[in-house]
């Protein structure tokens, strides 16, 4: 099953599966990854809006997604919050419609744990490409504990993870920075040791 298939199928249930980790976990994780941002932004496999709440006031926000069901209701939710001001494309991440140097910041929460491992350079470089030379691409993405109970609580999950979501616990993205052309400039878990934040720049080209 493709990846546009897999989250127009679980789009209608999305919000629901994920509500206990939303409030449990995931919001101050989304406040702490858009904060200080300015001028053009992307929100890269922006779901069903999740990060919308967070996005800084007044800036121009285009969200992207290879799923037309989690844009629909993206597109709902920019209505209820009065987001005008966001534009939503259907469009993979892999091989965007954008300019060269188009964007200031690129923020990805939760889309590298779904990328096959065949693809995550790629979509690096495809981010590179479309960021600006003094930009930055900041990513959140679940790595597995090295505490051997979670670990393990998170291993009888990942089943179910992949099933529901085609996401692993264990993508380790930020090996494919250096091949893409970017530097890693920040690494820091979020959430224990079990959400981290990755800082991407471009090197000088
Ligand atoms: C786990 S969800 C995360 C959604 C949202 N960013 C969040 O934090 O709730 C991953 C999203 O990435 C999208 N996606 C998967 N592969 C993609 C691709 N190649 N290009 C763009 N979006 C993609 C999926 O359709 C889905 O909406």
């Amino acid at each position: 099953m493709t990846k546009r298939t897999v989250y127009n199928h679980v789009a209608r249930l999305y919000d629901l599966l994920d509500l206990p980790f939303e409030y449990g976990r995931y919001r101050p994780l989304r406040r702490a990854i858009w904060r200080d941002i300015e001028g053009r932004v992307l929100d890269a496999g922006v779901g069903t809006g999740r990060n919308m709440p967070f996005y800084p006031v007044g800036e121009k926000v285009t969200g992207i997604d290879l799923s037309p069901a989690m844009l629909v209701r993206a597109g709902a939710r920019r209505d209820r919050l009065k987001m005008g001001k966001v534009d939503l494309h259907e469009m993979d991440v892999l091989e965007t419609t954008f300019p060269d140097a188009h964007f200031d910041v690129i923020v990805s929460t939760f889309l590298f744990c779904v990328l096959d491992d065949s693809l995550q350079l790629g979509a690096l470089q495809e981010l590179n490409r479309i960021c600006k030379p003094d930009g930055e691409i900041r990513i959140l993405e679940y790595a597995y504990s090295n505490r051997p109970f979670k670990r393990f609580i998170m291993a009888l999950w990942a089943p179910w993870v992949k099933f529901m979501y085609g996401a692993t616990f264990n993508r380790q993205t930020e090996q494919y920075a250096d091949e893409a052309g970017l530097e890693l400039v920040e690494e820091q878990f979020l959430y224990q040791d079990i959400i981290k934040m990755l800082v991407l720049k471009p090197k000088s080209r």
